[in-house]
């Protein structure tokens, strides 16, 4: 992993931000993104502490192409290449079928979990081929289970899951690996504090690990994935999830 390039998408916040740690702290240069200026600052000095490696802030809304394509350009101005590749950044938004803004739910989805990652990755694979990279895209068990309160996110991730299997096909030839991580629930801010303690209530009773998962369950299977240890794995859904798909 040492001065190995990584693009976290989504690393101001939540599983994202305990994705950019892990690989700081493993010696990668890191590039912290998201929205919010604030928690992109945080997050670099949190990864400047555990790590010598350098590391880089950069604003950028994804559902603006022009925002994805600065991204990219200051990566390569700043450390010339890109090996790893992660697509953390997303929304969760419930959006019941009969609900009468079903329609703008969808496309606020579809564009916030699902364009928006073709639009990177497809900027960003030229430079993982040129490394021979990895590529990890982070889904969910919702992806694998249809939430009819939440159609719209199920099928986005879904569809994420199949373009994961598909790019491992078309890249695998080039020496990318294309991986995909499905966590179940996980403490992040994506749920406010009243979900959160639900959340752990139902995990407790129900699932085999008897509790919610935390951020570093997940980054450090993108740790794994990431690293040459990995190196016969491709086109996986990984599911991190406690058991919960069991149960
Ligand atoms: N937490 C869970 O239980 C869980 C379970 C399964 C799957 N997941 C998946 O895990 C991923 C991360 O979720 P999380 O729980 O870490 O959520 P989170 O704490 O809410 O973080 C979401 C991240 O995505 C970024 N983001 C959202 N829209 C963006 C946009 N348009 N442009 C740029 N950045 C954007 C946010 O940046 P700003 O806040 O700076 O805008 C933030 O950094 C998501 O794909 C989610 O679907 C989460």
């Amino acid at each position: 992993m040492y001065n190995k390039v990584a693009i976290i998408t989504g690393s101001s916040s939540g599983i994202g931000a305990g994705i950019a740690l892990k690989l700081s702290s493993m010696g990668a240069r890191v590039v912290v993104t998201g929205r919010d200026e604030r928690r992109i600052q945080a997050v670099v000095e949190k990864c400047g502490f555990v790590s010598s490696g350098k590391v880089l802030g950069v604003r950028a809304d994804l559902l603006v192409d022009t925002d994805v394509r600065d991204l990219v350009d200051q990566t390569i101005a700043a450390f010339g290449c890109i090996d790893i590749l992660v697509n953390s950044a997303g929304i969760m938004r419930i959006s019941p079928f009969d609900d009468r803004s079903y329609l703008d739910t969808f496309d606020e989805v579809m564009s916030g979990d699902l364009r928006c990652i073709q639009v990177l990755t497809h900027l960003v694979v030229p430079y993982i081929e040129a490394t021979k990279g990895v590529i990890i895209n982070i889904s969910s068990l919702g992806g694998q289970r249809p939430a009819v309160e939440a159609i719209a996110y199920s099928m986005a991730k879904n569809a994420l899951d199949m373009f994961t299997r598909c790019l491992a096909i078309d890249l695998g030839p080039k020496g990318v690996r294309v991986n995909g991580i499905a966590p179940g629930p996980i403490r992040t801010p994506i749920m406010d504090d009243n979900v959160v303690a639900m959340t752990e209530n139902y995990c407790q009773s129900t699932f085999p690990v008897a509790r919610i998962g935390e951020t570093n369950d997940v980054s450090e299977m993108v740790a794994y994935l990431a690293s040459d240890k990995s190196s016969f794995i491709t086109g996986a859904i990984i599911l991190v999830d406690g058991g919960a798909a069991l149960v």
